[in-house]
């Protein structure tokens, strides 16, 4: 009774620790292992180079390897500020980021939506961290 008991607690223990084991290993798979070693800005970056420079290309102009492939080609990046007064349209960015681009009724979307994405890996406080270090990233590429 004692034995099983423990284990129930132990079983419940590790389930809860499960997502924060997945998060802190995607943390991780992205690059350098250093912990405390990457600032926010880098963290942008290689989450830009592992889930959107396929689309967007490395630079962000919008010519990846998959670009071709798509129905609307992806946004070029580097002109959010430029196409908007030149301002950049920070909060926009991380809507889009985490809920996905609207589009007509009936339209489709080659974008995908990372909130949920990130979500499955983490929770919350992932899916804002990673939303505002990609919305970081993506200003350090705006043209002038
Ligand atoms: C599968 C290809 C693909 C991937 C991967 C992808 N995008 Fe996109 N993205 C697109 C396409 C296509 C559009 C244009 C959407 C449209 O107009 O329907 C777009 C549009 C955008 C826009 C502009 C939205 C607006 O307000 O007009 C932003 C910002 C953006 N993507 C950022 C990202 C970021 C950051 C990532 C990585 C986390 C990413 N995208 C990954 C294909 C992709």
């Amino acid at each position: 009774m004692f034995l099983h008991t423990t284990g129930c607690v132990i079983a419940a223990l590790i389930l809860m620790a499960a997502p924060l084991l997945v998060s802190a290993t995607a943390n991780q798979a992205g690059g350098s292992l250093t912990a405390g070693a990457r600032g926010p800005t880098e963290e942008g970056a290689e989450l830009y180079r592992g889930y959107c420079a396929a689309c967007h290309g490395a630079g962000g102009v919008g010519d990846g390897p998959v670009a071709s492939a798509l129905k609307t080609r992806p946004t070029n990046l580097t002109r959010l500020a430029a196409t908007n007064r030149g301002i950049f349209p920070a909060q926009r960015v991380a809507m889009v980021l985490e809920f996905g681009v609207m589009v007509a009724a009936h339209g489709t979307t080659d974008m995908p939506t990372w909130g949920a994405t990130f979500r499955a890996m983490g929770d919350d406080v992932l899916v804002r961290q990673r939303v505002a270090a990609l919305t970081r990233h993506l200003q350090t590429l705006q043209v002038r």
